[in-house]
C-alpha cells in the first residue's frame, strides 16, 4: 500500500526523542519532509541530523504561544508547504492527584494541553483540505493511570477537545485524531519505572498486565502515527487509537 506521502511536510513537535522522533523517522522514510521540533536547538539539529536532508530541526517550546506559527512557517519556508501536524510534548509531572501543586498543574496545563490546542488551532488555519492534526496523549484519557493524576486530569479533556475540534474541521476536509500510547519503551516510561523501589520488577508487572505481554517499540508507534497521518487514513477523523499492546480495558 502506497500511504501517499511522498512530497508531503509535516511538523512534528516534541520530536528530539520519543514517539515524536519515532514518527517523524517513519515519515521520512515514507518519502516526507519533517520539521522536528524540541526545547534547545541543539537536540532539535541532532534530531534532524540524524534523520537526514528531509528534515529540519527548530527550537520550540509548546508552551510557548509564538511556537504554532514559528513551526509553521519553518515548514512552509523550508519546504514549501504544510501538510500536517503531530503535536507531542514532554509527559506532566508523575504523582498522585491529593498532592499535586497548583504550580505543577499550570505548568502541564500550559504545554500539555492549552499548548497542544494552540499548535492546533494555528495548523487548522494553515491547512488546506486533506490536513491532518494529530494529538499524541494516553491511555489515560480512556482509563486513569495509577500515579499519574495530572495525565489522568488533562488528558480526557485534550481528548475531547481533539473531538470537537474533528467536527469543526471536517466540513474543511481537515482530519484530527488522537494516539493513545500504553506503555512504549521511551526515556519518559523508563524515567516512570525508575520511580519504583524495584524498577526492573515494575515493568515486568507492567509488561504482565498487557496482552501481548511486552512493552511497544517506539517503531510500532511511529508506523501507527505515520499511517494516521498519511492520505492513506483519509476517512480516519475525530478517533483516538490505542497503541498499547491490548492494555485498555474498554473497547
Ligand atoms: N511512551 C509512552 O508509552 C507514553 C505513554 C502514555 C503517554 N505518553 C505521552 O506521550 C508524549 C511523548 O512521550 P515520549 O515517551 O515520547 O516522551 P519522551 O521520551 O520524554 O520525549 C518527549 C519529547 O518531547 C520534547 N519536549 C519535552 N517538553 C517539551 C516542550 N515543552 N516543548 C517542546 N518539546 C518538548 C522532548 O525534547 P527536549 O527534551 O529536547 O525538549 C522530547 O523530544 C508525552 O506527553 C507522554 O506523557 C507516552
Amino acid at each position: 500500500m502506497d500511504l501517499g506521502l511522498k512530497d508531503k511536510v509535516y511538523v512534528v513537535t516534541g520530536a528530539t526523542r520519543g514517539l515524536g522522533h519515532a514518527t517523524a523517522q517513519q515519515l521520512v522514510a515514507e518519502g516526507a519532509r519533517v520539521v522536528v521540533s524540541g526545547r534547545s536547538q541543539e537536540a532539535a539539529d541532532a534530531a534532524a541530523s540524524a534523520l537526514g536532508e528531509n528534515a529540519h530541526g527548530v527550537a520550540a517550546d509548546n508552551a510557548d504561544p509564538a511556537t504554532p506559527q514559528r513551526l509553521i512557517d519553518a515548514a512552509t519556508s523550508r519546504f514549501g508547504g504544510f501538510d500536517g501536524i503531530l503535536i507531542s510534548v514532554g509527559g506532566p509531572g508523575a504523582g498522585p492527584v491529593s498532592t499535586a501543586t497548583d504550580e505543577a498543574w499550570r505548568t502541564a496545563f500550559d504545554s500539555v494541553f492549552l499548548g497542544a490546542l494552540r499548535l492546533a488551532r494555528t495548523a487548522a488555519e494553515h491547512l488546506a483540505e486533506g490536513g491532518v492534526i494529530g494529538f499524541v496523549l494516553s491511555t489515560s484519557v480512556r482509563q486513569p493511570i495509577p500515579g499519574l493524576g495530572i495525565s489522568n486530569g488533562l488528558r480526557p479533556g485534550l481528548a475531547m477537545a481533539a473531538k470537537t475540534l474533528a467536527d469543526e474541521l471536517g466540513p474543511r476536509g481537515i482530519r484530527v485524531l488522537g494516539l493513545l500510547p500504553g506503555r512504549i519503551d521511551t526515556d519518559r516510561v523508563r524515567e516512570l519505572d525508575s520511580l519504583a523501589a524495584d524498577p526492573a520488577a515494575a515493568r515486568d508487572t507492567a509488561a504482565a498486565s498487557i496482552p501481548l505481554r511486552r512493552y511497544g517499540t517506539p517503531e510500532e508507534f511511529g508506523r501507527t502515527a505515520a499511517f494516521l497521518l498519511s492520505p492513506a487514513a483519509s476517512y480516519l477523523t475525530g478517533l483516538m487509537l490505542p497503541v498499547d499492546g491490548g492494555a485498555t480495558r474498554g473497547l
